[in-house]
């Protein structure tokens, strides 16, 4: 069996310890093997990766941990801690499409597996984490990668990341019936430690960028969350593919917004629906943003990368349109503040997380001074952290 460097570095002992215990009390013996994908942080590229486009996404320490046994048999028992629930399935009975609930998520990874011919036992398993759920840290691909390398571990079967990284990507989209990229999978199953990862999702070429000394990343929560998050970000998909539709009758040459230039768009632009120009007005410069970001990051330049996100943001806001007025307050308080280089929304939007780079030994007073002006405002739940880059889905046994 691969490992992949990593390890435990990073991830909260407490959190592995919980799973292990949770998994004793669950299954009455201790659990033999331990699975963990990152959350991801993505620094810029929103909204780009569906239309094979660019994005600059980094493994976060937060992480989906899963306590496993393999079974005899084809079922799978699974107990999931921030939901108090144990649910049970018989792994050869599944078929598309399946809820869109915690256990759905793993048992379209089990469903994408077994289609790609892939074979491998039932678990009994614990599911932990702490990757806030639905806040656009990608819990959901962090959930999907440790339960293909549970799975993949329990049947022996070879570690290959972006095999794995598409099949999580199927169960989503297929299973689960969100239409997600390949951002979220990829940096999950693919991270190594210490850089972001610039990904063509096209040709999923990926180079590793590394966070420049004197910047780090933080996250902030703004703790609100969006219940039609799911069709919202459906009908963005949509509204790409109606522009890339229409656009082909100036350029037949097109498969995705990647293709167009700004020029070819302003031409384009009386060809389509106004809304659908807007969303694409987005998606063209956006998709310029993560090259420019890691050139940047990688010359060292923080102020010019800082000025790259809150493009990317306004951009997101005005055009997009999947921003909401707590990212909207969170970042513009996030940039008042003298170490901010620039803030940005990060991941689908329409709530969730944003991200700041900021001037390294200024992160707690950054931290404690944009987390108390929001909370003098908005009464969520709202947090930060600042993050490293970590190692993609792993074995910790
Ligand atoms: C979600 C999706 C990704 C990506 C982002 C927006 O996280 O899962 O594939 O589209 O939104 O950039």
């Amino acid at each position: 069996m691969t490992r992949d460097a990593g390890g435990r570095e990073g991830i909260d002992p407490a959190l592995l310890r919980r799973a292990e215990q949770r998994f004793a009390e669950q299954f009455g013996a201790p659990a033999p093997r331990l699975a963990v994908a990152p959350g991801r942080v993505n620094l810029i590229g929103e909204h780009t990766d569906y239309n094979d486009g660019f994005v600059l996404p980094m493994a976060i320490g937060r992480c989906t941990a899963i306590a496993f046994r393999p079974r005899a048999d084809r079922r799978l028992r699974a107990h999931a801690v921030a939901f108090g629930e144990t649910k049970e399935l018989e792994l050869g009975a599944l078929a598309p499409p399946g809820g869109s609930d915690w256990l759905s998520y793993v048992a379209g990874v089990a469903w994408a597996l077994a289609e790609d011919g892939l074979e491998f036992p039932g678990l009994d398993a614990v599911v932990d984490g702490d990757v806030p759920i639905g806040a656009g840290m990608s819990s959901c691909a962090s959930l999907e990668l440790a339960a293909a390398r549970a799975f993949a571990a329990a049947g022996g079967l070879p570690w290959d990341a972006v095999r794995m990284a598409k099949l999580g990507q199927k169960a989503e989209n297929r299973y689960v019936g969100m239409n997600c990229g390949l951002m979220d999978q990829f940096a999950a199953a693919v991270s190594r430690p210490g850089c972001a990862l610039l990904l063509d999702c096209r040709s999923l070429a990926a180079e590793p960028v590394p966070v420049p000394a004197g910047a780090a990343v933080v996250v902030m929560d703004t703790g609100a969350r969006r219940a039609l998050a799911g069709s919202a970000y459906n009908d963005r998909r949509s509204a790409c593919e109606a522009a890339v539709a229409a656009l082909k009758a100036l350029d037949p040459g097109i498969r995705a917004l990647r293709d167009v230039s700004a020029e070819l768009l302003e031409r384009g632009a009386p060809r389509l629906d106004p809304i659908v120009l807007k969303r694409a007005r987005h998606v063209v410069p956006e998709n310029l943003r993560p090259r420019e970001m890691a050139d940047t990051l990688r010359a060292g330049d923080l102020a010019r990368a800082g000025r790259l996100m809150n493009d990317s943001h306004a951009s997101l806001r005005d055009l997009y349109e999947v921003s909401c007025a707590e990212l909207d307050l969170l970042t513009d308080l996030a940039r008042a503040q003298p170490g901010c280089y620039g803030a940005r929304m990060t991941g689908a939007g329409f709530g969730g997380c944003a991200v700041a780079l900021v001037r390294e030994g200024e992160v707690a007073a950054f931290g404690s001074a944009v987390l108390a002006a929001y909370r003098a405002k908005v009464d969520l739940k709202a947090a930060w952290f600042a993050c490293r880059p970590m190692a993609g889905a792993r074995l910790l046994d």
